[in-house]
């Protein structure tokens, strides 16, 4: 005896669900929101890719079904079976009038109601608070800008050789490490970042670059500052402060370009203004330090040569700009022990950091290295660190030295700047600050 085959309707994620219009399909998520008018209910549902309304007539379901529908919490499992609707209204443009409603989890009383919330409750419960809208945003933005970031890199010629994360010695300053005993050798420290690494690299492959996690024990409570970030470090030999001040703008220019054209509709649900990443356009304007310095002296805040500039120098700065804004050539002694000193001007380094506008600060530090052993051991004992540490390091200076820059790019304060968002910990999954390491 044969029984009737029953096809069961393709399974479609949101995001696809426009190319499916008149046909039937199986959608599988969560419950975001719901409401009812008696007769039809009206589920929102969303699934990593989207989120659709579901519409379920009473006519259409059976009475059970029906009326649990109305009773569903939010973040409850479903698996949807329906019709997917052309509605211009309907972000996205569809709805799914719903045949078949299986629950797969109903959920307990979900803590994160549509009320507002403090930010310490919404961190406390960040495991949870990925599900919303914005966040989704957020990290669909941030996927966006490493495809664009490490894609832009490997067209320019840029091999991926990430760096390690357990490291025996300090790349900027030993103030600011994380420090785990490490078996028999002592102390291992958590990677503040991978250039030293990528020096080595881009001397056994000319172009370089790594993304990875980095870590700084800063006791930065500003909303710029994380104890673990992510950063894009490309290094190159044979190359200049120039050529690497070129490669950041282009790097940057495309990477804003992309998230505008491939991320709109997520810009666009975080109130993110798209003029202002239009405008971010070659060529980026390049101040000395010196000018720097000139410009906020004039705006009254001035700063004694020979520092650094803060968040708040760099806020006034970048606002006289509509894009992003080098400053190069900073003070030898504000910066780090590798860092090449002008040759017509021995008293500063060439460095760059990149400053983004509105006031999102530093987003990309680097610039020329110290190619000469004989500097580079001079540097390493003012700064009082431990020449056995950086033998292999001096090794490359040792074997065909050669001109080389690079940098890094911090990815959550780009993600923030590109999103607008007020903080950078909304700009990573789960943030670690100095208050926080839950969940
Ligand atoms: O300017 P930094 O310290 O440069 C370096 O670490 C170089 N060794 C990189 C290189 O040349 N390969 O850090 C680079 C970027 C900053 O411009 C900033 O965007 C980000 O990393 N950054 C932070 N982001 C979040 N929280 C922190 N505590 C950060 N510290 C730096
Ligand atoms: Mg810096």
């Amino acid at each position: 005896m044969s029984r009737p085959v029953v096809a069961s309707p393709p399974r479609v994620t949101i995001e696809a669900l426009p190319r499916h219009v008149g046909a039937e399909v199986e959608v599988r998520g969560w419950l975001h929101q719901r409401r009812s008018s008696g007769r039809i209910h009206f589920l929102v549902v969303r699934d990593g890719t989207g989120f659709v309304q579901v519409v379920l007539s009473r006519a259409d379901l059976d009475v059970e079904t029906f009326t649990r529908a109305d009773h569903l919490p939010q973040e409850s499992s479903l698996i949807v079976r329906g019709v997917v609707r052309a509605d211009a209204r309907a972000p996205g443009g569809v709805e799914v009038a719903g045949r078949s409603l299986t629950v797969v989890h109903e959920a307990e009383p979900y803590p994160i109601t549509p009320k507002a919330h403090g930010i310490e409750f919404l961190m406390d419960h960040r495991h949870l608070w990925l599900r919303s809208q914005r966040q989704h945003a957020i990290m669909r933005v941030r996927a966006e800008v490493l495809r664009a970031a490490t894609g832009y890199l490997e067209a320019a010629g840029y091999l991926r050789t990430d760096a390690p994360i357990l490291t025996p010695a300090a790349v900027e300053g030993t103030t600011t490490l994380f420090a785990t005993p490490y078996f028999d050798l002592g102390e291992a420290y958590l990677t503040q970042s991978g250039q030293l690494y990528l020096e080595a690299a881009a001397m056994a492959f000319g172009r370089v670059y790594a993304l990875g996690p980095t870590f700084r024990a800063e006791r930065s409570k500003t909303r710029r500052h994380l104890t673990e970030f992510w950063m894009l470090e490309p290094e190159a030999a044979f190359a200049d402060l120039e050529e690497i001040m070129a490669l950041a703008e282009g790097l940057v220019c495309a990477v804003v370009a992309q998230v505008v054209e491939h991320r709109r509709a997520e810009l666009l649900t975080l109130g993110r203004d798209l003029e202002a990443l239009r405008r971010v356009q070659p060529p980026f304007p390049r101040l000395s330090y010196d000018e720097a310095l000139a410009r906020l002296a004039a705006a009254g805040k001035p700063v004694p040569w020979g520092e650094d500039l803060g968040g708040d120098e760099e806020t006034v700065l970048a606002q006289q700009f509509d894009r992003p804004v080098f400053v190069h050539r900073y003070p030898a002694r504000a910066k780090a022990f590798y860092m090449q000193p002008d040759p017509a001007r021995p008293e500063v380094v060439l460095s760059m950091d990149l400053l983004a506008p509105e006031g999102y600060g530093e987003i990309i530090g680097g610039g020329q290295r110290i190619h000469d052993r004989d500097l580079l051991e001079r540097r390493l004992e003012e700064h009082r660190l431990p020449r056995a540490a950086y033998a292999w390091y001096l090794d490359l200076r040792r074997y065909g030295s050669v001109p080389h820059a690079g940098f890094g790019l911090g990815v959550e304060r780009t993600v923030a700047w590109i999103c607008g968002l007020e903080h950078v910990r909304e700009a990573i999954p789960f943030p670690r600050t100095i208050t926080r390491l839950y969940p």
